[in-house]
């Protein structure tokens, strides 16, 4: 029956809360002073390109700084556990500067591959403790300032 009422009236943002969300009205939230200076994303385009199946299944053994096999708009989705910069093997001691440049790079290029509404998932570990180093936050940074939104 609760149900049944909230399809008919919509839930709307409560004074106190979550009792649930149907149908919901959230307008009030939305006009709060939080959101003062941000715009909804504008509607684009889809763009979805085709990969040749040449190019599917394979492991390209390259830097992801430059992705050209794969045609620009053609991916869904990206996961990647990037290296952490602690020197391992494969790491190059880089300065936090020049770690930050290799990942915007990568991730740059991501954001061409992927079609429009396309999604990127990042593994990544915050390090040491004196001082602590929040790589997530500097990533989030960069990823906002390539153009991704953040997904709750
Ligand atoms: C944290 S490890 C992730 C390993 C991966 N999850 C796996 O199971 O193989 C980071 C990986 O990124 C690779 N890597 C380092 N620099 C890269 C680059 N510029 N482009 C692509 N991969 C890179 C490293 O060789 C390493 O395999």
């Amino acid at each position: 029956m609760k149900e049944l009422k909230y399809k008919r009236n919509g839930t709307k943002t409560s004074s106190f809360g979550t009792p649930g969300r149907i149908n919901h009205d959230s307008s009030e939230f939305y006009d709060s002073k939080l959101y003062a200076d941000k715009k909804p994303p504008e509607k684009v385009k889809f763009i979805e390109n085709c990969i040749p199946a040449e190019t599917l299944d394979k492991i390209y053994c390259k830097s992801s700084e430059t992705m050209n096999n794969i045609p620009d708009c053609s991916v869904h989705l990206m996961v990647t556990s990037p290296p952490y910069n602690v020197k391992k093997e494969y790491d190059k001691d880089l300065s936090l500067d020049a770690y930050r440049t290799l990942l915007k790079a990568v991730f740059k290029e991501t954001y061409n591959k992927l079609v429009t509404g396309g999604r990127a998932c990042i593994n990544i570990a915050n390090l040491g403790r004196k001082p602590y180093i929040p790589l997530h936050s500097y990533i989030i940074e960069d990823m906002l300032e390539i153009g991704f939104l953040m997904r709750g």
